[in-house]
């Protein structure tokens, strides 16, 4: 039996761990345990997707739970020592790029544990971002490391990778939107709303560039005060960024838009729905770039750069600079052409990437 810690946390976690949770137990040959780091831990952000994707419940929750930065990564690092102490794995696998991620990863390699990394090589080269040092500093440590699109392996060869670690093998985040889009099809959002297809916008935003800051975020409600002025918008609030403005005037005037629809955080079904019928995603999640690649449909991610650039260069997907104007000049443009984009499926993004990342580590011999 291979033994293998998997770590989840944060929201995104969640989609990418449940296929390779799947491709372990249909293999065979490996024994798991999982562990919740409790990074996020509000009910809409973590437990419904474990309910919505089948994943196993964890077997140990470290309920960390938020904090700067130093904390929650020290938080979890202490209480995840003693987990692996006591398991005595082969390897710990973590997944994307957030403090869970590095926090696990840090962990492993100290008590000689090995560390695999999904999601790796994906690089913004913007240091201010803290998931761009949890990339760094994860793929700097870990031993198998399985990369999304070519640009995560040139990433890994040029900061002088050995090859022989660096495995490409496509997206498990996928996995999750096509095992699930067709159930997500029954999903009421839409009617619940009173939303037809193609006639509304959806929004995400949490980078802290764009909501812990009154003018970025300024600029940015500036333009969604025209645009909802057209097209209805449909805005899930992450809580980093209702906590920031709620009952200050930005979340006043957020709320004051008579044709935006706040809601709290969506389950998975409902917003794989939301999106698979939308005009239009204004977003700043990595994540949703890349579903949003598969579904066909227009993207513009408010933020100078993307970790993720085959989302731009085959994908979707364009990336709007933070002004109101840029932003609104980007939605003209797509409206002239009726929101109807054109591109190609990445390669490997196929429904089967955890299927090759457990052969993969079943096959690795150290
Ligand atoms: C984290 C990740 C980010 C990822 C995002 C996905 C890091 C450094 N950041 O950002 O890469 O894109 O998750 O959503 O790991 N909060 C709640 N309830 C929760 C969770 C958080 O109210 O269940 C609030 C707390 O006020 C907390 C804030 O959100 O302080 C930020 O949470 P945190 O996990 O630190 O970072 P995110 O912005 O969620
Ligand atoms: N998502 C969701 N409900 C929401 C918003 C997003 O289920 O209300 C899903 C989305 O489909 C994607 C994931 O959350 O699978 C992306 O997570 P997030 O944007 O929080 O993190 P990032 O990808 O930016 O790290």
């Amino acid at each position: 039996m291979i033994r293998v810690i998997c770590i989840c946390g944060a929201r995104p976690n969640f989609m990418k761990i449940a296929p390779i949770m799947k491709a372990f137990q249909k293999h065979g040959g490996f024994e798991t345990l999982l562990v919740h780091t409790g990074q996020h831990y509000d009910e809409n952000m973590s437990k419904l997707f474990f309910e919505e994707l089948n994943i196993p419940r964890p077997d140990i929750n470290l309920e960390v739970g938020s904090g700067s930065h130093a904390v929650q990564t020290a938080e979890i690092m202490k209480r995840f020592e003693p987990v692996v102490l006591d398991f005595k794995p082969h390897y710990v696998l973590v997944v994307g790029d957030v403090n869970s991620t590095i926090a696990c990863g840090l962990v492993a390699v100290k008590l000689g544990v090995k560390l695999i990394h999904v999601e790796a090589g994906l690089r913004s080269f913007d240091r201010s971002m803290p998931e761009e040092i949890n990339r760094l500093l994860t793929d700097s440590i870990g031993d198998l490391l399985f990369v999304t699109e070519q640009s995560g392996v040139d990433n890994l060869k040029r900061e002088g990778v050995h090859s022989g670690k660096i495995h490409f093998v496509g997206n498990v985040m996928i996995d999750t939107l096509l095992a699930n889009r067709q159930k997500a099809e029954k999903s009421h959002i839409l009617k619940k709303l009173g939303l037809e297809q193609r006639g509304y916008a959806v929004i995400t935003l949490h980078r802290p560039s764009n909501v812990d800051n009154a003018r970025a975020f300024g600029q940015i409600l500036s333009a969604f005060e025209e645009i909802q002025k057209e097209l209805k918008l449909v805005f899930p609030i992450h809580p980093r960024t209702r906590n920031n403005w709620k009952g200050k005037d930005l979340g006043n005037r957020l709320e004051s838009m008579p044709n935006m629809i706040l809601l709290e955080p969506v389950g998975y079904l409902d917003f794989l729905c939301l999106t698979d019928n939308a005009a239009l995603i204004l977003t700043d999640s990595g994540g949703i770039q890349e579903e949003t690649t598969i579904l066909g449909v227009p993207c513009l991610t408010l933020r100078e750069n993307t970790e993720r650039p085959v989302t731009v260069i085959e994908g979707t997907n364009q990336l709007v600079k933070l002004t109101t104007d840029d932003i609104l000049a980007h939605y003209q443009k797509l409206k002239t052409s009726r929101f109807i984009v054109s591109g190609n499926i990445p390669r490997f993004w196929d429904g089967n990437a955890a299927d090759r990342i457990v052969q993969i580590i079943h096959d690795a011999r150290f």
